[in-house]
């Protein structure tokens, strides 16, 4: 029988055996034949008795290296199959903190900018201050006195009607109620000028003003005013027209000019409606300037010498003009709004446009 048998050969067919066992289960069935009780080693050995004993002692030294050679093999793989086991498993339970951003990378959070009503404002003011203008503020919630009777409209003047309003509180201690207009500010700025003795006054005077008005395309009932007072000495009507022009083309652009039109208000006079060229069509007429060409901002003139007694101001003095238009008008006209009320509508494929 140990004739038949050819060591090498065994070991070789060992060798390749082991090498393709690729689980621990694999292995140890793999070790079990080739140096288990009825692996062909095994057969060897058991024949060792019956040779003679140098060939016993030849056989004896071959089979044993053959043995060690095999569970060494088997070793050697049983640790590398040990190893890839274990370094699989590993890869399996990694976590992978960065995974989230493996696919498309998502945007980053947007960041919103400020509604086109303050960009405006911003942008008027900032006009303003280039012309040599201050800015300045007044109070939303304004006594009868500043809203109307300062500025020459006593109780019962027809011209309050053009300003009906939200009055929060009416008669004592006084009547209150949600401005109308900017040109309270001038009131108080005035006030203020005569106490502290700082006339003269250079200033615009940004804000919000509500009417008891419906919406409508060229409306809000809550909405924004820029007024502008100028009180010094020598003040005329050409400065007036003068700063409206020069206004215009800062902020409109060269081609779009100003043009003042006779009008009432009580707190001026004369007075004058302010008109720029229709920034639609640029002058020839459209629908949305009537076919006139002309598009009305505001309102302006020369302050009403009543105002400066109501302040304690000597028209003999002083002398200046006053405007007042509308911011969200402005930013309509630039931007081309059809609809006014878009800018309140909170629809951000609109807002985030400008
Ligand atoms: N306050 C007026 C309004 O809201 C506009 C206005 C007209 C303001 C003439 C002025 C002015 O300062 O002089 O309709």
């Amino acid at each position: 029988m140990t004739g038949t048998v050819d060591v090498d050969a065994v070991v070789e067919e060992a060798r390749a055996a082991i090498g393709s066992a690729s689980s621990l289960e694999e292995i140890r069935q793999v070790a079990v034949a080739v140096s288990g009780k009825k692996s062909p080693l095994a057969a060897v050995s058991r024949g060792l008795g019956a040779l003679d004993p140098d060939s016993r002692r030849v056989l004896g030294q071959k089979l044993h290296e053959a043995r060690t050679t095999i569970e060494g093999l088997v070793e050697r793989r049983r640790s590398d199959i040990e190893a890839e086991e274990l370094s699989t498993e590993m890869a399996g339970a990694r976590i992978d903190l960065t995974e989230f951003v493996t696919g498309a990378i998502p945007a980053p959070p947007s960041r919103g900018h400020l509604h086109l009503v303050s960009q405006t404002r911003d942008a008027l003011e900032d006009v303003f201050v280039g012309m040599g203008f201050e800015v300045a503020e007044g109070p939303e919630i304004e006594s009868d006195w500043y809203n109307f009777g300062a500025l020459n409209m006593p109780p019962a003047h027809p011209a309050r009607g053009m300003f009906d309003t939200l009055y929060l509180n009416l008669g004592e201690p006084e009547t209150t109620l949600l401005r109308t207009h900017t040109s309270p500010v001038q009131i108080h700025l005035m006030e203020d000028a005569v106490v502290n003795g700082v006339l003269p006054i250079h200033s615009v005077m940004p804000g919000r003003c509500y009417r008891r008005d419906t919406p409508d395309a060229r409306h809000l009932a809550v909405f924004h005013q820029v007024e502008g007072l100028v009180v010094d000495k020598g003040i005329t009507f050409a400065d007036l027209a003068g700063t409206i022009e020069v206004f215009t083309t800062a902020y409109f652009g060269p081609d779009i000019h100003s043009r003042l039109r006779p009008a009432y208000f009580p707190f001026t006079e004369p007075s004058a409606e302010f008109e720029v060229t229709c920034t639609i069509c640029h002058g020839p007429g459209c629908r949305t300037c009537s076919q006139t060409g002309w598009i009305e901002l505001g309102g302006c003139g020369m302050i009403d010498p009543a105002v400066f007694e109501a302040v304690g101001i000597d028209p003999d003095e002083w002398t200046g003009f006053a405007f007042g238009f509308g911011i969200d008008r402005c930013a309509q006209m630039r931007h081309q709004i059809a609809d006014m009320r878009s800018l309140i509508e909170n629809d951000i494929r609109f807002l985030r446009q400008f």
